[in-house]
């Protein structure tokens, strides 16, 4: 499928097909595809859980407002936003840098991203694993699997049930799977015209 075909028909899809099961390997290429996300410093602060037995899935619809796209989806992603990235990546960032420039590139981190427990340090492990989850979608439609957004839950209660911890905030869960092709797939939801908040300066 071509670029612009990619955005044009992904959706966000209420009924999967429970029969249908995505390849290990087709998920693989997806998350493969969705880890060349641009980041901040490139510190890549995104992590994943693929919930893909029965049992785990049930437990998630119960935290995820019962949605039942929890439990027909094939797998469901946990999108986790790293608040430790900086501390856990600047090594890979740093490497072949100069004394000077290291001590430039750490002030900028640090600068920008702030200290662990900071606002700015939530925001930004929370923008960055909202590109990666973006490039899920469109990668997985690019490979043919179907997916699904969600904030529709409670944060804490997943982060309970799946032993997560408070290093990290969970943006988004994102079902993946192949749509019921005997349920009607309703018209795209209505968007504003772009000329209501374009603005050129
Ligand atoms: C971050 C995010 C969270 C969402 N959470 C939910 C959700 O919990 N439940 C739901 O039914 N739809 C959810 N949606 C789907 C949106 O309602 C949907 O994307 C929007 O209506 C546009 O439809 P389309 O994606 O098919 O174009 C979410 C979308 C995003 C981007």
């Amino acid at each position: 499928m071509d670029c612009k075909n990619i955005f044009k028909s992904r959706r966000a899809i209420n009924f999967f097909d429970r029969n249908k099961k995505l390849d290990r390997e087709i998920l693989f290429e997806i998350l493969n595809l969705a880890n060349l996300s641009p980041s901040s410093m490139n510190l890549q602060p995104w992590e994943v859980i693929v919930v893909e037995s029965p049992e785990k899935k049930k437990i998630l619809r119960e935290c995820a407002m019962n949605q039942p796209k929890v439990e027909d989806a094939s797998v469901v992603l946990i999108i986790l936003a790293n608040l430790n990235a900086v501390e856990n990546h600047i090594e890979k960032i740093l490497e072949g840098k100069n004394e000077k420039q290291i001590e430039g590139t750490k002030k900028a981190i640090y600068n920008l991203y702030g200290e662990k427990d900071s606002l700015k340090r939530k925001i930004f492990a929370v923008k960055n694993a909202s590109f990666f989850a973006m490039s899920v979608m469109l990668a997985a439609q690019a490979c043919g699997v179907e997916s699904h957004p969600m904030d529709g839950f409670i944060e804490e209660k997943v982060k309970k049930e799946f032993s997560i911890s408070d290093d990290y905030i969970i943006p988004c869960l994102i079902a993946l799977g192949y749509r019921d092709k005997s349920k009607e797939l309703k018209p795209r939801n209505w968007r504003r015209e772009i000329t209501e908040y374009v603005k050129f300066v």
